[in-house]
């Protein structure tokens, strides 16, 4: 498995997203399609991105009953994306029916990644909200096990969990971590960062880098100077 840098697309209208790609020309980067877009532009934006040679990281992150999953799984099999997501607190049940609908016919599939907890839910939310007591990197290693045993290939993570999840899941176990920013860039809401040579260092496989390239004067460029310092 190849490391790479995923561009997420975080933009509202497939317009936009197709001006930005056009600035590649030639260049076919792994991009993310998250809710926004896809919820703007429903799943032709998917069949037109991967028409033009993308592959695409599906960042959805179902969460539903196990039967509900393993359906809505299957048609985004179907969609041919690269890598999907959903969310580890739906329980083991449910990864293994979303793995179950995601396998086609062929036996072939996308990657299935868990998110374990959004890095926007903190300990303390974690506690008050969710009433969960054990501290937080405990209940992602957790999670993190659960897809694993569920037989997924990794999770989202920050950059920072990304050792600890190897060490916990082994080094096969992929992690796709956001969080990325260039050391002479800005943080915008990101609080706990890393540059792409750092997560390169902590063992990352993917990481997912958004406003550091789309928001960039020169978005090849940025992508370019990602690629150096992540893949070398
Ligand atoms: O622009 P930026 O590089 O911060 O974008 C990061 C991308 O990764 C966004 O699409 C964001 O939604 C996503 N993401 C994240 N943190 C997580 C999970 C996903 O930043 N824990």
């Amino acid at each position: 498995m190849g490391k790479d840098v995923i561009i997420a697309c975080d933009f509202d209208s497939a317009e936009k997203t197709f001006e930005f790609l056009d600035k590649f020309s030639g260049k076919k980067p792994f991009v993310k399609i998250g809710m926004e877009l896809y919820y703007a532009e429903g799943p032709s934006i998917v069949k037109e991105i991967k028409a033009r040679g993308h592959k695409i990281f599906l960042d959805l992150k179902l969460h539903d009953i196990p039967n509900t999953v393993k359906k809505s799984m299957a048609v985004l099999s179907r969609l041919n994306v690269d890598m999907c997501n959903l969310h580890a607190a739906g329980t083991v049940k449910m990864m293994e029916a979303a793995i179950e609908g995601l396998t086609r016919p062929d036996g072939s599939r996308p990657l299935l990644i868990a998110v374990t907890q959004l890095t926007s839910t903190d300990e303390e939310s974690m506690k008050r909200d969710l009433l969960i007591d054990e501290p937080i990197d405990k209940v992602v290693m957790h999670y993190a096990h659960n897809a694993k045993i569920a037989g997924l290939d990794g999770v989202v993570c920050s950059p920072l969990e990304a050792g600890k999840v190897h060490e916990t899941c082994g080094n096969e176990f992929l992690t796709v971590t956001p969080g990325v920013r260039f050391a002479d860039g800005e943080l915008g809401d990101q609080k706990r960062v890393m540059t792409p040579e750092q997560a390169k260092k902590i063992g990352s496989d993917y990481i997912v880098v958004g406003r550091p390239i789309t928001a960039a004067a020169d978005p090849v460029a940025a992508y370019e100077r990602c690629m150096a310092e992540f893949v070398g």
